[in-house]
């Protein structure tokens, strides 16, 4: 058994390489827009984003001076990394660091306090999933100032795909402006600010629209806290791309029957496709009040944009997700674009295995569109090789500046989609990758595996035991949807054989 467990842990080995080169957690900061309380000497708020140890943020000497990085998008904060000055280290004893959704910095909630730390060292700070799209820095107190050389702020997109919508409601109370349902704030920290609202009138109704066709999986939305919860009861939620009778005409996701006084409650939309997000309460003497809807899911078709993209190396701030920004709502405009190299590589994971269809190749417009002649489109399971391995769907012989051509792949089947130049001195840009197609399928696949075991492996009870522990280390590592059985019985001193869905163990003396 203990050799089981050694196993075990070299499976795991393999599990995290692989997590870790899904890349889901970026440093969100670099996406950001920095700004601070004041600005001392020319030391502007990016230099804490410019990745070099020799420049740093200056504020003047203040009352609560603050930095702060505004994310665009709200993110489910896991860590932030702060590096200090090489000298009058002690300046940022008693920071605190906050993250949540508000421009006011004390409604955001403490992440961390950095007690001291030492001349250009670097402190990371645990925020466990905190939501937000605002990290602030400050420092509580008179004549303090805020130096910072670098700030990183680690996470994953939170997925609230609301957020940079439009709004419109069918009439509105004083100032309970309908965008207010998607400021990020749940609206409870401010009862009265925080809340859209219509007239009490026939059928009210609010429309969120998302810019682009998604696959809605959940709406949440949140009540009032204040006072009459009850008028919510009976509400709808409709997705679709009408707007016939002002979008109540769309597919139904749910009927509210409540929601508790400031609570928020999920609805399932079972990826319902649609533009609109919609929420109308039939009937006379209707009041509508909204204080936030979230809305989750992917673009709709574009399977790239669920995806995480990473590429061979990467020129400035020409980043790989750049080619897949669709999907956040256009926050992130611009194209990815590795360096001048031999093979450079872009690569999209899906995650899931997929039939794709086509792909969509947008090229850049400003210049070089020659640079993309000869690149290849390629679509399997294989990491090998950078990807060089999977089937080719299509060479590009060339696309012209700034259009969007498509290949057809028949419905090749792979989590990966690998763009390729195959030379030297050779440079990978991509303004838009757009990938079509069915899935996810479930894959089967048979992996090795040798025990060492003083138990007896031809016991079926003991067999069960070792797929239940397999089992549920792998959902540990966040492998849900994975069924393990034995596909041959286990005979001593004998290769056993698993049917898993990834990796490989092998402990070969
Ligand atoms: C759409 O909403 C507006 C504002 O409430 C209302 O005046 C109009 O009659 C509605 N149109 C339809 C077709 O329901
Ligand atoms: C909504 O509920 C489902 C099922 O409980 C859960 O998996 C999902 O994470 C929830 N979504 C949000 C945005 O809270
Ligand atoms: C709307 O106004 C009517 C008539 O004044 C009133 O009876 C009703 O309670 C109001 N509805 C709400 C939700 O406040
Ligand atoms: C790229 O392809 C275009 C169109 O076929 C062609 O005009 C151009 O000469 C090619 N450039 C290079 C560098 O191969
Ligand atoms: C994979 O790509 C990296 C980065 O370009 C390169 O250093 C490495 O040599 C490549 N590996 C293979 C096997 O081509
Ligand atoms: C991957 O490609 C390389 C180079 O073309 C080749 O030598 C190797 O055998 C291939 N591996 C597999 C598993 O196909
Ligand atoms: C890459 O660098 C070489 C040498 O400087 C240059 O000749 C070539 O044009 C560059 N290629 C691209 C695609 O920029």
């Amino acid at each position: 058994m203990k050799k089981l467990y050694k196993c075990l842990l070299i499976l795991l080995g393999f599990l995290l390489i692989e997590e870790m080169a899904r890349g889901q957690e970026e440093n969100a900061a670099l996406w950001g827009k920095p700004s601070q309380s004041s600005t001392y000497a020319g030391s502007e708020p990016e230099f804490a984003l410019d990745g070099l140890l020799n420049s740093w943020t200056h504020t003047n000497q203040q009352t609560n001076p603050w930095w702060r990085v505004d994310l665009l998008k709200v993110y489910r904060v896991n860590r932030v990394t702060i590096t200090n000055r090489p000298s009058n280290a002690d300046r940022i004893n008693g920071a605190v660091i906050r993250i949540g959704n508000f421009l006011d910095i004390y409604s955001n909630s403490i992440c961390g306090v950095i007690s001291t730390l030492a001349a250009s060292a670097t402190a990371t700070f645990s925020c466990g999933g905190m939501v937000g799209r605002y990290m602030v820095v400050h420092i509580p107190g008179n004549q303090k100032i805020l130096s910072l050389v670098e700030a990183g702020v680690y996470g994953t997109l939170a997925g609230n795909r609301a957020v940079g919508g439009a709004t419109i409601q069918s009439s509105t109370s004083a100032d309970w402006f309908a965008e207010k349902a998607i400021d990020g704030n749940r609206g409870l920290q401010q009862l009265y600010t925080g809340c859209s609202s219509t007239l009490n009138e026939t059928n009210p109704w609010w429309r969120l629209d998302l810019r682009d066709v998604y696959r809605v999986s959940e709406v949440v939305i949140t009540n009032r806290k204040d006072c009459c919860a009850e008028r919510i009861n009976g509400a709808e939620i409709r997705i679709g791309n009408s707007l016939e009778n002002n979008g109540t005409n769309n597919p139904i996701c749910a009927v509210i029957p409540d929601i508790p006084a400031g609570e928020s409650n999920n609805y399932s939309c079972y990826r319902l496709e649609g533009r609109y997000v919609i929420i109308h309460i039939p009937g006379d003497w209707k009041i509508l009040t909204l204080c936030e809807v979230e809305v989750f899911g992917y673009l709709a078709e574009n399977l790239a944009v669920a995806g995480t993209a990473i590429q061979s190396s990467t020129s400035s701030d020409w980043f790989a997700e750049k080619a897949i920004d669709r999907g956040l709502q256009q926050l992130y405009t611009g194209c990815s674009s590795t360096l001048n190299e031999t093979n450079p590589w872009w690569r999209l994971d899906l995650h899931h295995i997929y039939r794709v269809s086509k792909v969509v190749v947008t090229n850049r417009k400003d210049c070089c569109a020659e640079q993309i002649n000869g690149t290849e489109i390629r679509i399997g399971n294989s990491l090998e090789n950078n990807g060089t391995n999977n089937s080719i769907c299509a060479v590009i012989p060339a696309i012209p500046a700034g259009e969007s051509y498509s290949y057809s792949c028949d419905g090749m089947e792979g989590r990966y989609v690998n763009l390729i130049i195959p030379g030297d001195m050779k440079t990978l840009t991509l303004c838009e990758v757009k990938v079509y197609g069915e899935g996810p399928f479930l894959k089967r696949s048979f992996i090795k595996l040798m025990f060492h075991s003083s138990k007896d492996l031809t016991d079926s009870t003991m067999r069960e035991n070792v797929l239940k522990q397999l089992g549920s280390a792998l959902a540990d590592r966040g492998f849900t949807d994975l069924t393990l059985s034995w596909s041959q019985t286990p005979k001593q001193e004998v290769m056993q054989n698993v049917k898993a869905g990834k990796s490989r163990c092998d402990t070969r003396k």
